[in-house]
Order: C-alpha cells, then sequence, then structure tokens
C-alpha cells in the first residue's frame, strides 16, 4: 500500500459538508485518522513486529481499543503523550500477522476542537517496528535484583518450581511504568539469580484484568488438566473481583482459561488466591483474601474446581489498619525443636510498621479447616513482622519447592510511592530470594526468620576487602567500597558493642549523600535511616528511619550482620535471618565509603569481608 497518502490531511467534500477525515501525519507504517475531539483511529499499515505507542506519564490513560479485522481483540489503557513523549510500548502484532490492525482510540482530555486533539504529541510518533529496544537505559536498575525488561511491576505470585525451573510470575503492566492493565508477566531461572524473560503468560480477558494469585503442580491430575499441569488460580479483577482458573500444559510458558470461570465469586471484594496441597488432609486448601473485612477465608477442595469455604481467620487480630491482601500459608519445623508450626502470611497495605505497605504473619495450628493462632502470655495475638523496612511487599513463596524449602520472594516497593520513584524504563525490582524458617523467640513466641537463598552466595564475585578486626569510636574508621563495581556489593561484618551507646556504619558518596545503619546495645535494635540517601523528594513518606529488632536476646550486645548493596537497594540480615529489613535508596552517585564509628565508648568490629558482585 502507498503509505504518502496518508501523510497528508484530505479534506473531503460531500455535498454542502465539508468532512475532515482528519488523516494527519504519523510514524513509520502507520496511518493516524481523527475522528472527534477524542476519537482517533491508529491503522497498522506497514509490516513489523511491534506498534510502538507514545507514553507521557503524566498524562491521563486513553482506552486504546485494538481492533483486528474489525473485531476488538483486546482493550489496553495506555497514557499517550499529549505535549512530549517520556518513552514507547511495544503492542506485539505477532498473532495479528496478515490481519488488518486498527486501534480505536478514545482519549479522556478536555478540549474543544479536533484541531486541537491532533496536536497531542502521540499521533506523529505511532510506528511500527521490527524491534523494540529493551536494552537498560537506567542507573538505578539493580545488577542481581529481578526487574521487568520495561514497564510496571508489583506483585510476585503465581509462582511454582517445575523441572529445576523456578517460575516467577508477577504483576505486570506492559504497556507504562504505573500500575494498570494487570497481567501476569513471568520469568523464569534455573538459580533464582538469573532471570530469562518470557512472554506474558495471562493477560486480561473478557472476566477482568487478571490481579494476584497462585500455582500449584497437579501431578495427580485431581483437576483433569493432566498429570503434567499447572495449575493458575488468580482473581479475575473486573466490575467485581472473582476466582478464575488457568492451567498450562507447557510448563509454565502459556496458559489456558478455563471456560467455566469464575470457581469462587462473593458478593463482596477478595482477592489473592493462594492454594497448596495439604499432605495432612489429602485436600487442596485456598486462602482468599477479604481484604475490606480484613480476614482470610479458608477453603478447601479436591479438585482445584470446586471449593467450600471452610473458616474465616483473622478479623479482629494483629495489624487492621489496612487492607488485608496476598495471602500464604504453609508449614515449617521450628529449628532447635520436634515442633511444626503452619504460618500464615498476610500483607497488609496500609498499616505496615513504617506506613504503607508491610509484611505481617501469624505462627499457629491448621488442621484443614480452621487456623488457629498462638497467642503469647497474656492471651493475645501478637503482630509479627516479615521485615522491618518499608520495601517488601506482597511477598509469598514458590509452591512445589525442592528438599523440603520455603522460598519467599517479594515486591521491593511501597504502594506509597512505588509510582514515583526516581526510575522510568521499568518500576519496580523483586527482593532477593530468601529461605523462611522458624525460630523460638526469648519470649517463648515462634517467629520466622529470612534469610538469603543459598543461590545468592554464587554472586559473591572478588572479596574486595578483608578485616580480622578493628576497634572503633568516635572518630570512625573508613572502609572504601567497590565504586569500580557501581558500589554493588555484599558485606558481612560481626559488632561488639558492649562498651558502646551506639554502633553507626554509615554509607556515604562524594555527593554527600548516606545512608545511616545504627545499632543500639542498649534497646538491642537496628535502625535504618535513608533521610538523606539521594534523591528522596519523590514523596514525603520515603526520607525515614526504619528499625527492626535485633532478636537473640542472650547476645545483646553483639550483632551480626549481612548487607547487600544493589544500586537502589539495601536488604540486611541480622542474626542469621532473625530480622530482616529491605529499603530501597536512590543515591545520585553509588555510596562510595563506609564509615564505621561508636558513640559512647569503643566498639569491636570482627570478620569484616566485601565481595563485590
Ligand atoms: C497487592 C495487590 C493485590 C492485587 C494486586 C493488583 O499489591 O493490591 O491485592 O491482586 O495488587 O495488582
Amino acid at each position: 500500500m502507498d503509505k504518502s497518502k496518508f501523510n497528508i490531511a484530505t479534506m473531503i467534500v460531500v455535498g454542502n459538508m465539508l468532512l475532515s477525515s482528519g488523516i494527519a501525519s504519523a510514524g513509520e507504517g502507520v496511518a493516524v485518522n481523527h475522528l472527534g475531539v477524542n476519537n482517533t483511529l491508529v491503522r497498522v499499515e506497514g509490516d513489523g513486529r511491534y506498534l510502538l505507542m507514545p507514553v507521557q506519564e503524566s498524562n491521563d490513560d486513553a482506552t486504546v481499543n485494538v481492533l483486528v479485522d474489525g473485531k476488538i481483540e483486546q482493550t489496553v489503557y495506555v497514557r499517550l503523550a499529549k505535549s512530549k513523549v517520556d518513552y514507547m510500548v511495544p503492542l506485539d502484532l505477532e498473532k495479528y500477522r496478515g490481519h488488518d490492525v486498527v486501534l480505536n482510540i478514545v482519549t479522556s482530555q478536555n478540549r474543544a476542537t479536533v484541531r486541537e486533539a491532533k496536536e497531542d504529541a502521540c499521533w506523529s510518533r505511532f510506528c511500527v517496528s521490527d524491534t523494540f529496544d529493551t536494552s537498560n537505559r537506567e542507573k538505578y536498575r539493580p545488577a542481581y535484583h529481578h526487574t521487568p525488561l520495561y514497564g510496571w511491576m508489583n506483585d510476585p505470585n503465581g509462582m511454582v518450581y517445575k523441572d529445576g525451573v523456578w517460575h516467577l510470575y508477577y504483576q505486570y503492566n506492559p504497556y507504562g511504568s504505573k500500575w494498570q492493565n494487570m497481567t501476569w508477566g513471568h520469568s523464569s531461572s534455573a538459580d533464582l539469580v538469573h532471570w530469562t524473560h518470557h512472554p506474558l503468560a495471562i493477560v486480561p480477558n473478557g472476566l477482568g484484568s487478571v490481579f494476584s494469585g497462585s500455582s500449584v503442580l497437579d501431578t495427580a491430575n485431581t483437576a483433569g488438566f493432566g498429570d503434567d499441569a499447572i495449575v493458575s488460580l488468580y482473581t479475575s479483577a473486573g466490575v467485581s473481583q472473582i476466582q478464575s482458573l488457568a492451567w498450562s500444559a507447557d510448563n509454565g510458558a502459556t496458559f489456558n482459561i478455563y471456560p467455566a470461570n469464575p470457581v469462587i465469586t462473593l458478593e463482596s471484594e477478595a482477592r489473592d488466591p493462594n492454594m497448596f496441597w495439604n499432605n495432612h488432609t489429602g485436600e487442596w486448601n485456598l486462602l482468599l483474601a477479604h481484604p475490606l473485612d480484613h480476614e482470610m477465608l479458608i477453603f478447601s477442595s479436591p479438585n482445584l474446581k470446586d471449593w467450600s469455604l471452610k473458616s474465616v481467620f483473622g478479623k479482629g487480630l494483629g495489624c487492621q489498619d489496612g487492607v488485608w491482601e496476598c495471602p500464604d500459608m504453609f508449614e515449617l519445623p521450628v529449628e532447635g525443636t520436634d515442633l511444626k508450626k503452619w504460618m500464615l502470611i498476610c500483607n497488609i497495605n496500609p498499616g505496615g510498621p513504617f506506613g504503607g505497605s508491610g509484611i505481617q504473619y501469624f505462627i499457629g495450628d491448621f488442621d484443614g479447616a480452621v487456623f488457629t493462632p498462638d497467642r503469647d502470655a497474656e492471651g493475645n495475638v501478637p503482630t509479627k513482622w516479615l521485615d522491618f523496612g518499608k520495601d517488601n511487599y506482597a511477598a509469598v513463596s514458590w509452591s512445589d519447592a525442592p528438599d523440603g524449602r520455603r522460598t519467599i520472594i517479594g515486591w521491593m516497593s511501597n504502594w506509597q510511592y512505588a509510582a514515583e520513584v526516581p526510575t522510568v524504563q521499568y518500576r519496580s525490582a523483586n527482593t532477593l530470594p530468601r529461605e523462611v524458617g522458624l525460630f523460638k523467640g526469648a519470649d517463648g513466641q515462634i517467629y520466622a526468620s529470612t534469610v538469603p537463598s543459598p543461590e545468592v552466595d554464587t554472586l559473591r564475585g572478588s572479596l574486595f576487602k578483608k578485616y580480622k578486626g578493628m576497634s572503633v569510636g568516635a572518630k570512625g574508621n573508613v572502609v572504601p567500597l567497590p565504586v569500580g563495581n557501581g558500589g554493588i556489593c555484599e558485606i558481612l561484618l560481626d559488632i561488639d558493642a558492649r562498651k558502646a551507646d551506639e554502633v553507626m556504619l554509615n554509607f556515604s558518596n562524594e555527593k554527600g549523600e548516606y545512608v545511616t545503619v545504627g545499632y543500639k546495645p542498649g534497646e538491642h535494635t537496628v535502625s535504618f535511616d535513608r533521610i538523606n540517601s539521594g534523591i528522596t523528594d519523590f514523596s514525603q513518606d520515603f526520607p525515614v528511619v526504619t528499625v527492626a529488632p535485633a532478636f537473640d536476646e542472650d547476645s545483646r550486645g553483639h550483632i551480626s550482620l549481612r548487607i547487600f548493596i544493589d544500586r537502589s537497594s539495601m536488604e540486611i540480615f541480622g542474626q542469621d535471618g532473625k530480622f530482616a529489613m529491605t529499603n530501597i535508596v536512590f543515591p545520585t552517585e553509588p555510596y562510595s565509603s563506609l564509615t564505621v564509628s561508636a558513640v559512647g565508648g569503643k566498639a569491636d568490629i570482627r570478620n569484616v569481608r566485601i565481595y563485590s558482585m
């Protein structure tokens, strides 16, 4: 087809009426036809793998109806550029090859005339291309944490281990770096630290967009989808929130949507189904968040399709300050005992320990129908937190992990500012994968520990610095960080602060930006201060101090820390994972030195090792 004739606006005179066809100049392979003040057609004329759509983040969403041979195939919401183009997002045309593709776009801005609408920056930049450039353009993109190639990510969900492969699905917007168009993105890994990105796994359909859920291996074929099937249950979020099944017969690459969906409907908001096989009862169980009621619904099923409500957990218990979302539940041995206990994870937003999002959990017993939480000496159900930073949310575990492992990963952000952080090409990373364990605290309560998964050790590069011991006082000792490597490192150290009031680890750069990690032996707490950490002004909720109890009361005065820095994140694991603290930071230059000092006396710092990664 001769594209040139679509490059100029043409006027057609019909009788006495002057009709503006509104055909305007456009990018390669595309014809644009303005129909009205808020309605434009973008026709794919050229051949190519992608239709690139220009985005301006500050603009409102336009409704983009993708018509294939005249029928609506999908509708996506894109912040089409009005005054400037921030970046492009790709609409994959592969499956429409050989067909007629037209976008029927409804924009939301108020305008008086079509002429005004034509001036939007996006129209001349739509183009067809064989490639979409995903090479990293962001200085804050972590080197060894999972991130999407581009676009917005929130909750990790639907994770399952099969045949040596860790499948990680996640809440994903492929059409912009803010939340929208919820889809299951898909990455996989043989070692939990090197990720391969795959095509979209489950995309919005007639029942709504695809919110969080879970996946299991149905090896006994209870659902009848096949012995080898991965079965997933997710929330279809349309006008209502209902639960839908899908299954994959090709190792998690593509999914079939169960035609009899939904399998669970309620009269109120309910989401994030997390299902698991219960060995004790020989049935499936399912936890479903009842967010606004601050409770979890517990179901059972013989076949993953027919679910019966068994009980409701949580009303009035634990932290109730926000919506309850993204549950998980599993049984684990308690370290150093013969006990096994159930752990129920309840992500909550807001209401987290330092504002916004947080992960609370309950320890207790479960008989396949009812979860009975442990109580403290006063008979109360204590609130327990899995992470004492601001940036670990929606954490859930992999189904069917090998060797009895309970491997968990969280979204390394917070709903308070996730959409405002200073990245563009992509938004949000996941935490390091972590192994969950249970231990008995000094108060007799059972708590959860999290340590980096053993695979994380393989990321260690050279031993950059090693100090057997150093005595520090008010002046402080300066330890260089591997700036040659962008400051990406793992730091291990033991602190003996019995003769000091506080020990400070100050991570700083030449720009005067710093993070201070403090240990107070009197309180036996570890704090993380990111008030001067770099770029913080995108949200008033960002520049804060977070504090963790250091557990291990017997070792008061001593603390061992393992700290991971990856460009825009710092994860601290203390006392062999008895507490974790995850915070993101945006220094304008990598932190180049670590100053270790003590106030109110001297402290000994031992076994310091810094590995570049
Ligand atoms: C949690 C959450 C879930 C929901 C998903 C939508 O972060 O709100 O409850 O399924 O995000 O993306």
